[in-house]
């Protein structure tokens, strides 16, 4: 079945669009602290580990599973993983494993956005606080900045500027939209991280003669085998999902629009090897050497307060600091713009595929609807006074870490079992490069699929260790009035897995 399916207009902007799927807040902002407190080098193992063993497959899958849904006009998980599925069982059986991958991812684009969006205008409000000096007066700690930040309604404005820009790039389609923003920002972002690297390396000591940057660097190459355990092998798994953007459906959905004998090994590899570089080469070598110049080995410690409290110490401290603050809030910007495009044209080819509703129209009311899931993150430290963030906690470890592993898991056991050779031929179609059937033997069919079920046990076990299954989890038990955001999350999530499960098997036909 062929149609009228936009398409990529050329190979570097495909590849661009990709990398700024792929490159995200996830790079700059969530790994720098997760490697940092979950003992520096010694996640750095378990972290490369995971991309070998499970990364790098599932991209490999999500790009061929996109490829192949999109020739039959098909852009969104459901019925896409029905398509794969049903060459090993009946379309019966296939159908309902379609409508649960589609129900998870779902989910994740429609609400990882709700927090994603969010910080993305706090980025974007830090990088006017930065041009504006905001946070450069000592009289207030950079706590107290970030918490009136938070509480104050300028929030609202900055979230809905950035949503409303992700709407007009979404509006504007594939090659006009989507590519040509990627092909503007991606090389932005990478000449920023670069400066910031070499900022960060040329820093000495200016503090204290036993923090230098150098050592900061140390601390995140020099493995500490003693902190290596379950709980960071876990988290570095996690992080490598996240980064990759797999296990969400954005990849398969960008794949969706390549031509059907177009590469997809080498473009596939090409996409984890940009990604990584921005991630542990610049994420890692600007934000853990400045922080640590700076503040130490307990500046390290400050988990996602790292990015908007921590760093904007340094930025005080810093000659240049206004601009140096502002290159970093910059780069951090434009790596979450171009991911969020990612989430919004998931759901923006959902409505226009599924429902058959132009385009411009569909963007317009994802916009609304991410308005609608968003606005009780950004009104929980309002009306609550407090900063705990944990409505957009609870989302995020739902949602952002746990059904990504899910979803994954799936993908590959369809790919690997349902699909099984015809997987492997289909991916190697127009290739630059043949995955080997060794390969694909061992990794798709076995390791892959194995690595992901051994990890979603582990979760589940730390997750239940941590309270998060009981009706007032842990993390809340000392704030009462926090309780009903929590509960709030979980029927959210709930009812959101059940609207999406309905709408994925709706939109698989002939079963
Ligand atoms: N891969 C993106 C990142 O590293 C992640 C992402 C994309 C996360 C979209 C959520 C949503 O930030
Ligand atoms: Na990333």
């Amino acid at each position: 079945m062929e149609n009228q399916r936009e398409s990529w207009g050329s190979k570097i902007g495909l590849i661009l669009a990709m990398a700024g799927n792929a490159i995200g807040l996830g790079n700059f902002w969530r790994f720098p602290y997760q490697a940092a407190s979950n003992g520096g080098g010694a996640f750095i193992i378990p972290y490369f580990i995971a991309l070998i063993m499970i990364g790098i497959p599932i991209m490999l899958v999500e790009w061929n599973l996109g490829r192949y849904g999109g020739k039959y006009g098909h852009g969104t998980i459901g019925p896409m993983v029905y398509l794969q599925a049903r060459e090993g069982v009946n379309p019966r059986k296939a159908a309902i494993i379609g409508a649960v991958a589609g129900a998870f991812a779902f989910a994740v684009t429609l609400l990882v956005t709700s927090y994603y969006s969010q910080i993305i205008g706090w980025t974007l409000g830090y990088g006017y606080l930065s041009i504006t000096g905001g946070y450069m007066d000592a009289a207030q700690s950079t706590g107290e900045v970030f918490v009136n930040f938070i509480q104050s309604p300028k929030v609202f404005i900055f979230w809905v500027l950035a949503l409303v820009g992700i709407a007009l790039a979404v509006m504007r389609g594939i090659q006009e939209g989507i590519e040509s923003w990627a092909k503007l920002m991606m090389p932005v972002l990478y000449v920023f991280g670069i400066a910031l690297a070499i900022r960060a390396l040329t820093l000495g000591s200016p503090v204290n003669p036993d923090w230098s940057s150098f050592k900061g660097l140390n601390y995140i190459w020099n493995p500490d085998f003693s902190k290596l355990n379950w709980k960071s092998a876990i988290a570095a798994a996690g992080q490598v999902f996240f980064t990759l953007s797999i296990g969400m459906g954005i990849i398969a959905n960008y794949a969706s629009y390549l031509k059907p004998d177009d590469d997809v090994v080498v473009s596939a590899l090409t996409t984890v090897s940009l990604n990584e570089f921005a991630e542990v080469i610049l994420g890692g070598t600007a934000v853990i050497p400045i922080a640590y110049a700076f503040l130490g080995p307990e500046g390290l410690g400050q988990g996602v307060g790292l990015s908007f409290i921590a760093l904007p110490n340094v930025f005080r401290a810093m000659p240049a600091g206004q601009l140096f603050g502002g290159l970093w809030f910059l780069l951090l910007f434009f790596a979450g713009f171009t991911s969020a495009i990612a989430l919004f044209n998931y759901l923006t080819a959902l409505v226009e595929e599924d429902l058959g509703i132009p385009r411009k129209k569909a963007s317009w009311i994802i916009f609304f609807g991410y308005i609608v899931v968003g606005m009780p993150i950004a009104l929980e430290p309002m009306l609550t006074k407090t900063a705990d963030l944990v409505y957009l906690t609870e989302v995020d470890n739902w949602v952002g870490i746990y059904l990504l592993l899910v979803l994954g898991f799936v993908e590959v056991v369809v790919a690997g079992w349902l699909m099984g050779d015809r997987a492997l031929e289909e991916l190697n179609r127009g290739g630059y490069w043949k995955v080997p059937t060794w390969f694909y033997k061992i990794f798709m069919k076995g390791i892959t699929p194995i690595a992901a079920a051994i990890l979603l046990i582990f979760s589940t076990k730390d997750y239940i260790e941590a309270g998060y299954f009981k009706l007032v989890p842990s993390f809340v038990a000392d704030k009462p009035e926090l309780v009903p955001w929590v509960q709030g999350a979980r029927v959210v999530i709930f009812a959101v897995l059940i609207v999406g499960f309905i709408q994925a098997y709706k939109s698989i036909k002939d079963k």
